[in-house]
């Protein structure tokens, strides 16, 4: 197998010729932060979350994607990666409903963690932000597509890894959608409510849903007829 040898914040790195520089970073223990990035799927390189300096490049590159090459130097920590990444999170921040402490993902969110991380505790952008509806429609899951990131990993785990194809990216710009088609709901698409979705989504977009949800969602709308079955009783011998 051919390898290159990098320099990452001055350390040699010995690496396959075809890894990213996040590989090669890895491998060199050092930390890059990333989010649309997830180890079991291929990567993307739409968040800029990651982005390093490499020398002689002239912008700053994803290191998820960016391939290595030999003799290359990067750098992953300086004052201009640090500033780009926070600019970056709080883009995505600014159009990312901030309600955490009632958020089914609080605690366990990927972006909430980015954020304390990289010490981002205000949001300089301001902007209108998308209001999108709920949908419940599904037996094992619920989507809340105006807390969605636009990481993709959901659509890749769908098509990619399940092959089910049923969520993926509609209309440009702010209207850019994910899920099924605009107008339909998840039940109406080919979803087969595997939750590999839900697992792989790094925010409250999408996930799997409990019986505590469709209570609440009586009590919403109380013209939906929702039954809460008991769990069977145990017989113990
Ligand atoms: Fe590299 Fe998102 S983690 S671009």
């Amino acid at each position: 197998m051919e390898m290159v040898t990098l320099k990452i914040d001055g350390h040699d790195v010995l690496v396959e010729k075809n890894a990213t520089i996040l590989q090669a970073a890895e491998k060199a223990g050092l930390k890059i932060p990333t989010l649309c990035y997830h180890p079991a799927l291929r990567p993307d390189g739409n968040c800029r979350v990651c982005v390093v300096e490499v020398a002689g490049a002239r912008s700053l590159m994803a290191a998820c994607i960016a391939p290595v090459t030999d003799k290359m130097v990067v750098n992953t920590n300086t004052p201009l990666v640090r500033e780009a990444r926070r600019t970056n999170l709080e883009l995505i921040l600014a159009n990312h409903p901030l309600e955490c402490p009632t958020c089914k993902r609080n605690l366990n969110c990927e972006l909430q963690q980015l954020a304390l991380d990289m010490g981002v505790s205000e949001v300089h952008y301001q902007g209108r932000q998308r209001e999108l509806p709920m949908d419940t429609s599904s037996p094992a899951l619920v989507r809340e597509p105006d807390k969605c990131i636009y990481c993709g990993r959901c659509v890749r785990v769908c098509s990619d890894v399940q092959a089910v194809n049923a969520l993926d990216f509609f209309n440009r710009g702010f209207d850019t959608e994910v899920g099924p088609p605009p107008g339909y709901n998840l039940n109406d698409s080919v979803c087969v409510q595997c939750g590999q979705c839900a697992t792989t989504c790094p925010v409250g977009a999408i996930y799997e849903k409990s019986v505590v949800d469709d209570v609440w969602q009586a009590i919403a709308d109380p013209n939906k007829h929702v039954v809460v079955q008991a769990a069977p009783a145990v017989q113990v011998s």
